[in-house]
């Protein structure tokens, strides 16, 4: 049985991966769990600075070993979007002071058996193809469902596509979808002289925990990009900064699991394609192997009301007639591009790191097109969910073509040791 109803669960998901993975302290209320999370580190941090894998970094992993610690942490966010579980219901004591991210329980174990099984079942009827993952069976219950119900053979269809689309015949080709969206926002000449943007504005975390954060974004062409998210008003909550300098990317999320690490793994492969795509005029080359699905709807998900009310901005649970179009990106990532039929331009896009388990999902809603000179066009407004947790970024000002230092890209400074640790 299903103990909390789903939309429960998905926020105490949401929350608690907030809290651990991605979250911002309020300076004036902090999370005792989020802070005691810091306190007891169950991590080598000289290991996870340096981009060593899940049983360098951590004390008790027995199967998901040598992988990046990014899809490390992928792994924990799908199996608690998989099991409509969050983090505690494996881990003694995660969200309290207790924390004990390396001790076994039932119900842990039973899970790395799991793990096991479905490795088994892949290798032995589908070639080591990852077909059958946790999200297989489970679907957000912790016991899969074993009967059809009738409610289901004769209720509406599901909405759900395949992850990997095959071309259909029919539709526009890949090359006409992009062309129409390139046009929407500017043109391919003009696009082409943009080398360098800075956008400022202003950022509302999942939860709220990121209130009032001023965030801004740095892009140099062909594939460098920076964002950061601080609290100017109170500099010791920390801020969150992502970098991708070409090659090394870095995430600083002060207060999570493990603070400040190299990306190495598909949240790597991430960082790089959404540096790309920051100039779309490349988007032909950035993207191989283009096929496109059969079009579709898509709904804006939708917003929790803490950050309706903090961002100022609502969520209209648009519904959108889209063209899509899937391609993949650095080391082969998957990235599935949804584009409004009628305006021709981007209006989502989710990619797909790796993971033993099945793959990690990132999605990026676009809104809020404006022109930021000479007729070229961005959006104003990013929602941007994964497993951890959501965040939107309202820009209100885009500045092309300014010389950015290169170290923006580069490692962010440490997490302070010293201050609410
Ligand atoms: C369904 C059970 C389950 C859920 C839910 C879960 N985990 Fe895990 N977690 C595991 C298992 C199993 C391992 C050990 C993996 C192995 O042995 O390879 C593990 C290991 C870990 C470790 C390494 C600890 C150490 O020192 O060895 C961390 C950190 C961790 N999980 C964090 C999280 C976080 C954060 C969440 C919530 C987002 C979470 N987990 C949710 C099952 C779970
Ligand atoms: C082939 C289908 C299948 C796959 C794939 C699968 N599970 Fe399960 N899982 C089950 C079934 C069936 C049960 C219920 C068994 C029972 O009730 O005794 C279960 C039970 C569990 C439980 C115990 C739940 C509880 O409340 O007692 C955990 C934890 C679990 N699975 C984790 C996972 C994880 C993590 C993955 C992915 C690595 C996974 N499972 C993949 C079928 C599957």
């Amino acid at each position: 049985m299903q103990r909390y109803s789903k939309v429960v669960v998905l926020c105490v998901v949401a929350m608690v991966l907030c809290i651990f993975t991605s979250a911002f302290l309020d300076a004036q209320t902090p999370p005792k769990s989020a802070a005691s999370a810091a306190k007891k580190p169950a991590v080598s941090k000289s290991a996870a600075t340096s981009g060593g894998t899940s049983d360098q970094v951590f004390k008790n992993v027995q199967v998901l070993k040598g992988i990046p610690l990014d899809d490390f942490l992928g792994t924990m966010g799908i199996m608690s979007a998989s099991l409509g579980m969050d983090c505690s219901e494996c881990h003694i004591g995660a969200g309290t002071v207790k924390v004990d991210w390396a001790a076994d329980t039932p119900i842990k174990i039973r899970a790395r058996q799991m793990v096991q099984m479905m490795a088994t079942i892949n290798k032995t009827n589908f070639g080591g193809r990852q077909m059958v993952t946790c999200w297989s069976c489970h679907r957000g219950r912790d016991r899969p469902l074993t009967t059809p119900t009738l409610e289901n053979v004769y209720g509406p269809p599901g909405q759900e596509m395949d992850d990997v689309l095959t071309n259909q015949p029919g539709q526009f080709t890949a090359t006409q979808v992009l062309d129409k969206y390139l046009q929407a926002i500017g043109g391919a000449d003009r696009l082409a002289t943009v080398k360098s943007w800075v956008a400022t504005g202003k950022s509302a975390t999942f939860g709220g925990f990121g209130g009032g954060g001023r965030a801004q974004i740095f892009a140099q062409f062909p594939d460098k990009r920076a964002s950061v998210t601080d609290f100017p008003g109170s500099p010791d909550r920390g801020d969150e900064t992502r970098t991708f300098n070409g090659t090394t990317g870095w995430l600083r999320t002060p207060l999570n699991v493990v603070g400040e690490y190299e990306l190495t793994g598909g949240e790597l492969d991430g960082a790089k394609l959404d540096a790309q795509l920051s100039f779309p005029a490349q988007i032909k080359e950035v993207l191989t192997d283009l096929r496109v699905g059969l079009p579709t709807t898509i709904t804006d998900l939708p917003a929790p009301s803490s950050q309706t009310k903090e961002s100022g901005v609502a969520v209209s649970n648009q519904e959108k007639l889209v063209n899509v179009v899937q391609g993949r990106g650095p080391r082969g990532i998957y990235a599935t591009l949804y584009f409004d039929q009628a305006s021709g331009l981007l209006v989502r896009m989710v990619r797909y790191g790796k993971s033993p388990i099945g793959r990690i999902p990132t999605q990026i809603d676009y809104y809020d097109y404006r022109d930021v000179g000479g007729g070229i066009k961005m959006p104003f407004r990013l929602n941007f969910a994964w497993l951890d947790g959501r965040d939107t970024i309202q820009l209100s000002e885009v500045k092309l073509n300014v010389p950015i230092d290169e170290s923006k890209f580069g490692r962010p400074a440490p997490v302070s040791t010293t201050k609410g640790r």
